[in-house]
């Protein structure tokens, strides 16, 4: 018994922002972002949270799935940008959808999120544990952002993609996960600091309650992610004895097209088997990979049998990379 997707669904907030509409905020230019990420425009809320998106795009997996929602028995939601400390993401989504028979809680792994969480509920189902789970990636990145920093702001945008996972022969064959928190500073959101009016006071400091925003080495990053990331599905290929000619869909994190034609490159693969949609969407970090899956899903690109490998990589560091049957 293994982890089938039966069904998909994906969530964007209406309002479309293009690399000119950003040049009038920061000192950039559509040039410049196009030739570096490939990302032409992203989606940004005006006020809808990761729940809300997490929500619709949830709704839309179930139908797509057509199973009843009380058959669902876990909720994960893959997130960096949850709408509150407590209570989590994937318990809001409960209630906005009455899945009143699921477990629920959220998973933090940045753009590896969906991937993690993914395989997660694979271990439930394939321990028999639960039948049904629903795997979520949802992010509000514009809410992580400094929009006074160039280097950051022009990459990510806000959306949610959603999957059903079910019990069944085939689905899931293997997977390769990997985390290397030495380098956990190159790419990094900071939350509350430590600190608090009782220990100000003592000392007669200041309180600093300041959140932090999304900071990173972008060469580091990339360095990272175009070894890594051809190592881990090579290792997901050896692992299942699979041949690599065989694999219809290399379904990677959206992070930018410059990664994706490198990991192409070094994988010898074309890259016509990379599926892209950053173009659109920008870097969505956990929902990148659940949406990219509903497009295909929706075009028709993905038919029973086929074999696709997912991957996903960053801040953690992070990575990691599923195979699976559709
Ligand atoms: N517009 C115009 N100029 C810019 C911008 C911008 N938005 N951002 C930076 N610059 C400037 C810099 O200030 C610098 O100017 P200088 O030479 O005068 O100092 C110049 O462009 C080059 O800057 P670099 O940071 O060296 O640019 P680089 O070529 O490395 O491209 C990028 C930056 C696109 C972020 C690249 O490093 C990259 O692709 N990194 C991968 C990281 C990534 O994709 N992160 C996404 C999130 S992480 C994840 O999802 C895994």
């Amino acid at each position: 018994m293994t982890t089938r997707i039966i069904g998909t669904g994906s969530f964007f907030p209406q309002m479309i922002v293009s690399n000119d509409d950003l040049s009038k905020v920061v000192d950039t230019n559509d040039e410049w972002i196009r030739s570096r990420t490939g990302i032409k425009e992203r989606r940004i809320s005006e006020g809808q949270d990761t729940s809300e998106l997490a929500i619709e795009a949830a709704k839309e997996a179930i139908a797509s799935a057509n199973i009843d929602v009380k058959e669902i028995e876990l909720i994960i939601v893959a997130t960096s940008s949850a709408d509150n400390v407590f209570p989590n993401t994937a318990s809001l989504v409960q209630f906005g959808i009455e899945a009143e028979n699921a477990v629920c809680y959220d998973l933090s792994a940045a753009c590896s999120g969906f991937l993690f969480a993914l395989n997660t509920a694979h271990a439930f189902i394939k321990s028999g544990i639960y039948k049904k789970a629903l795997v979520i990636g949802s992010e509000v990145m514009s809410k992580t952002i400094d929009w006074k920093d160039r280097g950051t702001c022009v990459l990510f945008g806000d959306g949610a993609g959603a999957v059903v996972v079910a019990a069944d022969e085939i689905g899931i064959e293997d997977m390769v996960m990997y985390s290397d928190g030495t380098k956990g500073n190159v790419l990094l959101c900071e939350d509350r600091k430590v600190g608090n009016f009782l220990t100000a006071a003592v000392k007669n400091e200041e309180v600093d309650s300041s959140y932090g925003f999304v900071k990173m080495e972008g060469q580091e990053v990339f360095r990272f992610a175009v070894k890594q990331v051809p190592q881990c599905i090579s290792k997901v290929l050896e692992k299942s004895n699979t041949n690599i000619d065989d694999i219809k869909y290399f379904v990677l994190h959206q992070a930018n097209i410059r990664i994706l034609q490198s990991v192409a490159k070094r994988l010898n693969v074309d890259i016509e088997k990379f599926p892209t949609n950053l173009e659109l969407y920008g870097n969505t970090s956990a929902a990148s990979i659940p949406i990219l899956l509903d497009e295909m899903n929706k075009k028709g690109m993905l038919k029973s049998g086929d074999k696709i490998v997912i991957s996903g990589f960053g801040a953690g560091l992070s990575w990691g990379a599923t195979l699976l049957t559709w």
